[in-house]
C-alpha cells in the first residue's frame, strides 16, 4: 500500500522532471540544508533559553515569540524541499533504514509539540516566575534537541545508505541493461557519487544505449 504509493509518486510528472533535470537534486538539496541552517539556529537559542544557557540578555518570551515566525518559514522550506527530494527517488527512500529512522523522529517530535506546546512554548510569558525556570520547560527543550539532533545525523546518514537490489529502481535498470552485475555497479555509483546524480551518463551495452535515469 505505502510502497504502491511511494512508486506512483515517483512516477508523477513532477518528480519524473525533477529526477531527469540537469541540477533538480543539487539545487533541491542545497535549498533543504540552507533552510536547516536557518531553522537550527531559531530550535537551538529557543532551546538554550529554555535551558537558562543563553542568551540572557532576552526573556524567555522574547526569544519564543520573536524566533516562532522564522522558525516556521525555515520549517516550511526544509519540508517543501524534503518533500521533493524524497519524491524525485521515493521508492529508494522509502527502503532507506535512515530515512525511516528520520521519520519516527519526525513523529517523535510531533508528540513532543502535543504534550509540550500548550505548557512552554505557548505559556513563555509564565515560565520566568521566582524559582527560575520550570523544569518542564528545561525537560521540553533538552528532549527537542535530542530530537533535532538525531534528525540531523539521520538525514545525513540517508545518502550513505545503498538501495537494496530488489528495489524498483534496481529492476528498471536491470530490465534495461540486461545485465544484473552492471545494474548493480550503476546504483553503486550512483550512491558514492550522488552529487552526479543527475548528470546524463550514457550507458552503452551492446549495441543499447540510455541513460541511468531511465524509467
Ligand atoms: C527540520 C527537518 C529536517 C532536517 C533537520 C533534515 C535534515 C537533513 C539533512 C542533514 C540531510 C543531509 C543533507 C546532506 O547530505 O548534505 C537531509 C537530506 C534529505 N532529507 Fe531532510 N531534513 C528535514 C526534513 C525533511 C523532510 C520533511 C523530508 C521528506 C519529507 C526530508 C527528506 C530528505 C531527503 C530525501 C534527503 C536527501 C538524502 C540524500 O539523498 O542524501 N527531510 N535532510
Amino acid at each position: 500500500m505505502l510502497l504502491s504509493f511511494v512508486i506512483w509518486l515517483q512516477q508523477t510528472g513532477l518528480m519524473r522532471a525533477l529526477r531527469e533535470s540537469d541540477h533538480g537534486y543539487e539545487t533541491l538539496l542545497a535549498l533543504h540544508v540552507s533552510c536547516i541552517a536557518l531553522f537550527g539556529a531559531t530550535v537551538v537559542l529557543t532551546n538554550l533559553r529554555l535551558l537558562g544557557i543563553a542568551p540572557e540578555g532576552y526573556s524567555v518570551a522574547e526569544i519564543v515569540d520573536q524566533l516562532r515566525v522564522p522558525k516556521r518559514i525555515g520549517l516550511l522550506c526544509i519540508g517543501t524541499c524534503g518533500f521533493l527530494l524524497f519524491g524525485m527517488k521515493a521508492e529508494e527512500y522509502y527502503l532507506n533504514v535512515f530515512f525511516r529512522i528520520k521519520v519516527t523522529l519526525f513523529l517523535l517530535v510531533a508528540a513532543h509539540a502535543l504534550v509540550f506546546r500548550p505548557s512552554v512554548y505557548n505559556a513563555a510569558a509564565d515560565l520566568e516566575g521566582a524559582f527560575g525556570i520550570p523544569a518542564r520547560a528545561k525537560v521540553a527543550a533538552a528532549i527537542s534537541c535530542v530530537l533535532w539532533f538525531g534528525i540531523v545525523c539521520a538525514g545525513r546518514g540517508i545518502g550513505y545508505m545503498h538501495p537494496p537490489p530488489f528495489s524498483h529502481h534496481f529492476s528498471q535498470l536491470q530490465s534495461f541493461t540486461h545485465n544484473p552485475a552492471l545494474a548493480a555497479t550503476v546504483m553503486y555509483r550512483e550512491n558514492t557519487n550522488r552529487s552526479q546524480m543527475q548528470s546524463p551518463q550514457v550507458l552503452t551495452v551492446g549495441t543499447q544505449k540510455g541513460t541511468r535515469n531511465a524509467d
